[in-house]
């Protein structure tokens, strides 16, 4: 059952197939003879130094794979010198992820219809230490995941909202997750809004979910300090497009004035050079790292991140680039380049 939470994406799961295929449609283009003796592969995300262009999405329950939870899986962050978002529905509260470990963390936010609540926590992130909040715009409710209808899959109780609101929801309908949502999710929270937002946090806010140009210039308008492209691994509105094929025209639009993040079907060091390749400044990783922790904890965690680290600096040297600033649109070759 939790396999499958984690896994599925929305109804015909087409997104899900597709952000990882549309990696496959792209090329890489090697420039030889390039003296690749040494390779760099760090970078900086919001002026943090990470030790890669990869963070570690915000992705809910780690309990569910592994009985230390998010915990784990920031103790590797940190020891991996990467970025760990932790997500409003983490089982561990987010005072006892900051506490474990010194990662570098930034928090991820849903919008309840108690403002308050969001509010409040929130400010927990920033009073714990966390660097930026990243608003999730794609769930005004949640996709219709049918693994989870079928399994009749139970949400544990989120203990961020210990003596806040409860979150046991009852329903017959299979899945309690998307009675949870609907009960809870704010649907109305709109591009006005993000002025409340910001109104109640010093943090930079980052937008997650963008998919066009028309709401990279939004966010652009609303101000805010970056933009992730994403479709939630598909787990929203199935048949939005594969990230990796709308990353160009958002980053276009964006002029370069906001940094664009990436995540959705990132599996190989090729994939995040792939994205660096059309501006990307860095890519997140959602279901390898939770593979990774249900496998073994953190040291699976260590092992699914390095292992990216690796491919991405093997990747690298035989594409004869030397530091990810040297990675350029022509390194790659996409299906609007010229027919495959
Ligand atoms: C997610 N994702 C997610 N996003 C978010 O903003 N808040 C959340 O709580 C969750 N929870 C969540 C649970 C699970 C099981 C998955 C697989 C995903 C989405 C996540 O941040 C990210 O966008 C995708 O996981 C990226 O795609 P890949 O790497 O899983 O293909």
């Amino acid at each position: 059952m939790y396999y499958d939470y984690y896994a599925g994406g929305a109804e015909d799961q087409y997104t899900l197939k597709e952000n990882v295929e549309a990696f496959h449609r792209i090329n890489i283009l090697p420039r030889v003879l390039v003296d690749v003796g040494k390779i760099d592969i760090s970078t900086s995300i919001l002026g943090y130094r990470t030790s890669a262009p990869l963070m570690i999405a915000p992705t809910g329950m780690h309990k569910l794979a592994h009985p230390e939870g998010e915990v784990a899986t920031a103790r590797a962050a940190a020891a991996c010198d990467t970025i760990m978002a932790v997500s409003f529905s983490s089982s561990c509260p987010l005072e006892e992820v900051a506490s474990s470990c010194n990662a570098i963390r930034f928090f991820q936010l849903y919008v309840y219809k108690r403002r308050d609540i969001s509010a409040l926590l929130v400010q927990r992130a920033e009073r714990s230490g966390f660097k930026a909040v990243i608003l999730t715009a794609d769930t005004p409710r949640l996709g219709r995941r049918e693994a989870d209808i079928k399994n009749k899959m139970i949400a544990p109780p989120l203990r961020n909202f210990d003596g806040l609101i409860s979150t046991d929801v009852v329903t017959d309908k299979g899945s309690n997750l998307a009675a949870y949502a609907s009960a809870t999710f704010d649907a109305s929270f709109c591009w006005k809004d993000i002025t409340w937002l910001k109104s109640i946090t010093n943090l930079p806010i980052l937008i997650k979910g963008v998919l066009t140009p028309e709401d990279a210039i939004k966010a652009l308008e609303v101000g805010v300090s970056g933009i992730i492209v994403s479709n939630h691994g598909a787990r929203q509105l199935d048949y939005s497009p594969a990230t990796i094929s709308v990353l160009e025209e958002v980053v276009e639009a964006v002029q370069g004035k906001i940094p664009v993040l990436l995540d959705g079907g990132v599996r190989r060091g090729t994939d995040i050079f792939k994205a660096l390749a059309l501006g990307a400044q860095a890519v997140m990783i959602g279901r390898p790292v939770l593979f990774g922790l249900a496998a073994n904890g953190e040291y699976g965690v260590k092992r699914v991140i390095n292992m990216l680290k690796e491919e991405l600096e093997l990747s690298m040297a035989l594409a004869g680039t030397c530091t990810v600033k040297d990675i350029t649109r022509g390194h790659v070759r996409t299906q609007h380049d010229r027919p495959l």
